[in-house]
């Protein structure tokens, strides 16, 4: 992260929930989140007719896919949110929030307290774009630095009941941590969560860069330029111990698992098949 400015990863994600598929956004808050010009662009589908297919495509070759991943991996979590709420758990937890709007545009979310816990400068990004949007729902802001402090204190100051199962949502951020950070917080998580709680994780797992050298060199350097150097990579045996035996796997899969379990028309991608979404279960 670059001091004082907000994530420019959660820009991009966001952009991508705007584009959308099927001509559609996936997250219509996008174009209030994003700035101006990323909002238009990302809007371009709604106003372009029957070009809009083609836009969309060429949007998706120069971001190597990274369009039909983010909708993909956005659409099976929520679809695992939703069962999780439908099971009773009212509260949620989003780690690296980002422009995540699920608290204003989900309405399973009525009546579930969420806490957002995101870096100081990207959150404060996002509650001045969504200053004016009232969320339908009890959200609560909690401001962390993940490479140099806990969260568990904070969150609990906000309200967050460690007695009360929860859903965790840590989407697209675990590979910008070195790992003692993401070994940290799952170690903290774990202290907070009761039985029945569950979390849905992405991780780069290592190995996977397509494109041969020149993907190896170049896609970390992108991220690098951009001043989110890609920093972590798990083995889903390594994350599996890591949770064992507090939590059980249910789902470990790259985005070919997310659109079996969505039926989505969105298409994976060559370019971001090292992420992995882990959906686990803490035991009774
Ligand atoms: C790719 S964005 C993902 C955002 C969101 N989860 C989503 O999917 O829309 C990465 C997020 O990780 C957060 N992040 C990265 N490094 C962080 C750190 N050291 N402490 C706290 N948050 C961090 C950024 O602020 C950003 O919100």
């Amino acid at each position: 992260m670059r001091a004082g400015v907000p994530s420019g990863t959660s820009l991009s994600v966001s952009f991508a929930r705007g584009l959308g598929v099927d001509r559609q956004p996936i997250d219509p808050l996008a174009f209030e989140l994003l700035p101006p010009g990323l909002a238009q662009l990302a809007a371009a589908p709604l106003h372009l007719g029957a070009v809009a297919g083609l836009y969309r495509a060429a949007v998706r070759a120069t971001t190597f896919g990274l369009i039909d991943h983010i909708v993909l991996r956005t659409q099976a979590i929520d679809a695992q949110l939703v069962s999780a709420l439908e099971a009773g758990i009212d509260q949620l937890v989003i780690l690296g929030a980002g422009l995540d709007a699920r608290a204003w545009r989900l309405e399973a979310l009525k009546g579930v307290t969420v806490f957002e816990v995101d870096h100081p400068a990207t959150q404060r990004y996002k509650r001045k774009r969504m200053s004016r949007k009232r969320p339908p729902t009890d959200i609560r802001y909690v401001s962390v630095d993940f490479e140099k402090e806990r969260f568990c204190n904070a969150l609990e100051a906000a309200g967050f009941r460690s007695g009360a199962p929860c859903v965790w949502i840590w989407e697209g951020v675990a590979m910008y941590l070195p790992l003692p950070a993401v070994y940290g917080m799952l170690e903290q998580l774990t202290s907070l969560s009761a039985p029945r709680s569950e979390l849905a994780m992405t991780y780069r797992a290592p190995g996977l860069l397509p494109y041969g050298a020149f993907g190896r060199a170049a896609i970390p350097a992108v991220f690098a330029a951009a001043g989110e150097p890609l920093k972590s990579t798990l083995e889903p045996h390594q994350l599996a111990s890591a949770l064992a035996p507090a939590w059980e796997v249910a789902f470990d899969e790259d985005s070919h698992g997310w659109r079996a379990s969505t039926g989505s028309s969105a298409k994976p991608s060559r370019g971001f098949l090292s992420e992995r979404l882990a959906i686990v279960r803490k035991r009774g």
